[in-house]
């Protein structure tokens, strides 16, 4: 059903040896739209994602993705996760690391068809890295590292693609092909969840914004979710940036990104 959300989150809890890091967080995620989840350093985005992919076990509340369990629909969903978090001493190239995504779950020993191997060169090649397709994934530079997950989620062929920070150290060029490609996806009815902690572009990039802050700040269309307010609250003190993204967003006119600018 198309209007079924494509996440719902109902009354989620979850903590870190009994410290909670998300409160009650109860919202939903539309289909076929960019959504991103926004929030400072440790306000839970990733712990939020671990919870929708079933790797963390929450004290109370539960999701639903396409208004299943995730367990009847895991088949459906795409999981990149934040890059730090990733083993490159693994023993595996580029195709080898994409290849991966056009595994089942459920059959643990299917052998990869030549359909399989057209998947994999047509998402490499999607992100630009086919011509890396033998090298060992730890030598690789960060941003084509990152772009080798990008390909191995899409050759999952999902309906949902959840992805932690994939912007983080990626050059602007990369990024621009990035957001043409998740905008891609969208256009053809996927629905795309990006954990993303720069705000100038979070307003430009996504439909939909969840701000997170341990709380669900707000939940909702980018322009409702982009006030001074809500940023305020999720943000605290930062006023200084705060200030000039109010004025930014007073005046509509939010600039071209500059890299190098202070993080938030
Ligand atoms: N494995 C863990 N054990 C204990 N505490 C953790 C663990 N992982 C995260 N935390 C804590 O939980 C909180 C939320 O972490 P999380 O990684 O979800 O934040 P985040 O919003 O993704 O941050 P960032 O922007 O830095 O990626 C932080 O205070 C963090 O220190
Ligand atoms: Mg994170």
């Amino acid at each position: 059903m198309e209007n079924t959300p494509a996440i719902e989150i109902h009354n989620l809890t979850a903590s870190y040896e009994r410290k909670p890091v998300l409160w009650e967080i109860d919202c939903a995620f539309p289909q076929g739209k960019l959504i991103g989840i926004v929030g400072p350093n440790g306000s839970g985005k990733t712990t939020l994602l671990k919870n929708i992919m079933g790797l963390m076990r929450p004290d109370s509340g539960y999701i639903k993705i396409f208004g299943e369990k995730l367990d009847k629909v895991r088949h459906r969903v795409s999981y990149v996760p934040q890059r730090e978090s990733v083993d490159w001493d693994f023993p595996a190239d580029v195709m080898d690391v994409v290849l991966m995504g056009r595994y089942k779950p459920n059959k643990l020993f299917h052998r990869l068809s030549k359909e399989d191997h057209e998947i994999a060169v047509e998402a490499l090649s999607r992100v630009n890295m086919l011509e890396f397709a033998n090298r060992h994934i730890s030598q690789l530079s960060g941003g084509q590292q990152q772009r080798v997950f990008i390909a191995r989620s899409l050759a999952q062929q999902a309906d949902l693609y959840l992805m932690d920070e994939p912007f983080v150290g990626v050059d602007a060029a990369s990024e621009d092909a990035i957001l043409k490609l998740l905008t891609e996806m969208k256009n053809n009815g996927k629905t795309v969840v990006i954990v993303h902690h720069d705000l100038q572009t979070a307003y430009e990039y996504f439909d939909y914004i969840a701000l997170l802050n341990t709380r669900l700040v707000a939940c909702g269309e980018a322009q409702d979710v982009f006030t001074s307010d809500l940023l305020q609250e999720a943000y605290g003190g930062r006023l200084t940036v705060l200030s000039r993204i109010g004025e930014l967003i007073a005046k509509k006119e939010f600039p071209v990104r500059e890299k190098g600018q202070e993080e938030l």
